[in-house]
């Protein structure tokens, strides 16, 4: 968010004029960060042959956010078939979408290959019922979980060796193996070692595993590397410096693709590259309370709105935005309206804050609205999205008929 002398804004627009158009809480994203992220990362892997980006749409699924990402020419990333069902919908062609399921039944699976989706299967058993049914017809790609231990934390990293995800790369002979039974086309490698992987080395670890593992399958189209660069979240963090991972990749994926004997494409597929800085949860101080050891905000959001903070540990930046300029601040525990214990930041230094003031909670648009819940029966905010300089209502906030949907009053007595 930016600080033009006088207020904050977004594109020009002043955050508490949103919430006063839309009311709070609210969710807002800035296209243009969107647009910088993609652009930056299609920059530093210009070298490769062929370069595929997949947006992991699990990190932000509103249909305006996907269509803006379509039209920058990304295809997706999903996980279930509402989320490819979405993307269909967005417009997205069954071409340009990639579907890496873990632990679905089979049925969906059936479901995708009829769409006509790229599919990466994660298991063994998997790839035996796979080929049983379509070997000969439909080239799949495989989900290989390289044994790295890396990413943010340990919930979110997917390829240590206790991790669900993926096949294990000691089960390799076994892969190959049943591939040959099978006779089922492997058309591509997968792996996704973990989300906010800062190291270069670690990337360039993991794409040594695959490419070694890559000489064993004769029919491939692409390597897919996955996603997880990190992004700043804190005020010291540092973004993975993309263009050197970039650089560094692209060579040894060329040299890697002159090995094989073609030029393989190469797929990413980032979630919190493209979207995490896009956007901020607007909500207001309910309440301001000084205990005789601690000062708390209580804010009219919670965990049912945002729950890293609460499930991660995870660190958001939070600006008084109400509170220009700033004159005093003070320290406090920012928490949430749930009957739980939402905190999202404990002792935090903040613009003094008084009943009524907006906060902005920063790096809210990666797994921030598309972890949301109705948890305490509350609502979900609006989604706005920030285009050109102009505020779009790209969802509404939900009201109490949505909630109920669906139910059943059975009247006792
Ligand atoms: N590809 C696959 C197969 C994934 O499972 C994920 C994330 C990604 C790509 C994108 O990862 P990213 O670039 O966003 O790091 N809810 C957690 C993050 C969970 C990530 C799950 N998989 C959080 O809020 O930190």
């Amino acid at each position: 968010m930016n600080f033009n002398g006088t207020n904050y804004e977004i594109q020009g627009i002043n955050p508490i004029d949103l919430c006063k158009k839309y009311d709070s809480p609210l969710y807002v994203y800035d296209a243009a960060i969107i647009e910088r992220q993609y652009k930056k990362l299609t920059a530093a892997y210009k070298d490769a042959p062929r370069l595929r980006i997949n947006y992991a749409m699990k990190a932000l699924s509103n249909l305006s956010v996907l269509s803006f990402l379509h039209n920058l020419g990304s295809c997706v990333d999903t996980v279930s078939i509402e989320e490819v069902k979405l993307a269909l919908k967005v417009g997205f062609t069954p071409h340009q979408i990639g579907y890496t399921p873990s632990g679905v039944r089979w049925s969906e699976i059936e479901e995708a290959v009829k769409i006509g989706v790229h599919i990466h299967l994660d298991s063994i058993p998997l790839m035996k019922k796979f080929g049983e049914k379509y070997a000969g017809s439909v080239p799949v790609g495989l989900r290989m979980n390289p044994h790295v231990k890396a990413g943010g934390n340990f919930k979110i990293s997917t390829a240590h060796d206790r991790s669900k995800f993926g096949i294990s790369i000691h089960q390799l002979d076994d892969v190959v193996k049943t591939m040959q039974q099978t006779e089922i086309k492997i058309d591509g490698l997968h792996q996704h070692t973990g989300s906010e992987i800062k190291d270069a080395s670690t990337f360039l670890e993991v794409a040594e595993i695959i490419f070694a593992a890559a000489k064993n399958f004769p029919d491939l189209e692409h390597i897919d590397l996955g996603g997880g660069f990190k992004t700043p979240y804190k005020p010291e963090d540092k973004e993975v410096d993309i263009m050197k991972l970039g650089r560094e990749i692209t060579a040894r994926f060329n040299s890697f693709c002159k090995e094989y004997g073609r030029d393989l494409t190469l797929v990413l597929e980032p979630g919190k590259f493209l979207v995490a800085q896009c956007g901020y949860l607007l909500a207001r101080a309910n309440v301001v309370k000084h205990n005789p050891s601690l000062s708390f905000v209580g804010m009219d959001t919670g965990l049912n709105h945002l729950i890293r903070p609460m499930m991660y540990d995870s660190y958001h930046e939070i600006i008084n935005v109400s509170k220009t300029p700033v004159t005093e601040k003070h320290t406090y525990n920012i928490v949430g309206y749930i009957c739980e214990t939402d905190n999202f930041a404990e002792d935090r230094l903040l613009a003094t804050v008084k009943e009524g003031d907006i906060l902005a909670i920063c790096n809210a648009g990666a797994y921030s609205f598309s972890m949301s819940s109705n948890y305490n029966a509350r609502l979900r905010p609006p989604e706005v999205l920030i285009y050109d300089g102009k505020d779009y209502l790209i969802k509404e906030r939900e009201s109490l008929e949505d909630l109920m949907r669906g139910q059943k009053l059975l009247k006792f007595g």
